[in-house]
């Protein structure tokens, strides 16, 4: 599937596909995001949302605004969608801060949004487009503006089961790749690997020995067995402890506050593809 394949109108970039979906399926992302990103999307002038691709029906961009406005009042979204029938679909749900437009990659709304939100939609592309989206998505984020501090938009681009407890995703500034974020319901997990199957397009091909996502990976598996003693107190404990152990090793990015939501969250460059 090329990005040259267009839809219907010729400005309209990239493909049909699936239109999978479930409410609360991207709880945890939204709740990442709020996190990570709520300071910039509150102090933005214009504190403005795209949740691109968001399938065959709107409710993951209705619970994004929700969850953006528990920290950013000002914050609005706009469901972005390539086919056509389901931006008819969603159109009933439009609100105050939420209205739904066809579109794709070039990302058809006035100015440069400070969020786009892009769940389960690369995922059915091809791996060699993944860089060339991911460039055109980051050319379309705010800038960062070091007179105010900002460090700009956020892409957010990643996978999840259909229910949401296993999750993978990229953030990206608009200069590139930022960091990798896992995160999973801690009572349904049997090793951290288990995430694997929902690594986003970018690495799921890289799962394979001398990629150092692989690498991670079998640490991540390794230091969940040693960590196996604080299961009786609960798999949140031995998930911190594994998270505490892994930054021997590897450039984690978060803390304990974040551990405990059973996310850990790595920098990019070290997970990157080699070659
Ligand atoms: C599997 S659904 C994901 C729905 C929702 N984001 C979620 O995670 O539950 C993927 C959706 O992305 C849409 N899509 C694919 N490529 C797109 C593009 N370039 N621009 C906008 N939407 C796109 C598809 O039409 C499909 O409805």
């Amino acid at each position: 599937m090329g990005m040259t394949a267009r839809a219907a109108s010729l400005s309209v970039v990239g493909t049909v596909t699936r239109g999978t979906t479930n409410p609360n399926r991207l709880r945890r992302m939204d709740r990442w995001i709020a996190a990570a990103h709520g300071a910039e999307l509150r102090r933005a002038e214009d504190p403005a949302a795209v949740d691109l691709g968001y399938g065959a029906a709107p409710w993951t961009a209705v619970e994004l605004l929700d969850r953006l406005r528990s920290v950013a009042p000002r914050a609005h979204v706009t469901g972005v969608e390539i086919e056509p029938a389901r931006v008819t679909a969603a159109r009933p749900y439009e609100r105050d801060g939420l209205v739904f437009l066809r579109g794709g990659f070039e990302i058809p709304v006035p100015g440069r949004p400070l969020l786009i939100r892009a769940a389960n939609v690369l995922r059915q592309y091809d791996e060699a487009e993944v860089s060339a989206v991911w460039r055109r998505l980051c050319a379309r984020l705010a800038p960062a503006d070091p007179g105010t501090g900002s460090r700009g938009g956020l892409l957010v681009e990643g996978t999840c089961d259909e229910i949401g407890r296993r999750h993978v995703w990229v953030a990206l500034g608009p200069e590139g790749p930022r960091t990798v974020t896992f995160a999973t319901r801690l009572g349904s997990l049997e090793r951290p690997s288990d995430l694997a199957e929902r690594l986003p397009k970018a690495l799921i091909h890289r799962n394979v020995p001398g990629e150092p996502v692989h690498a991670f990976l079998r640490d991540f598996d390794r230091a969940w067995a040693a960590a196996a003693p604080y299961a009786s107190y609960g798999a949140r404990q031995r998930w911190i402890r594994t998270a505490g152990d892994l930054t021997a090793d590897w450039p984690v990015t978060d803390g304990p506050a974040r551990w405990r939501q059973g996310e850990i969250t790595v920098r990019w460059e070290a997970l990157a593809p080699r070659g």
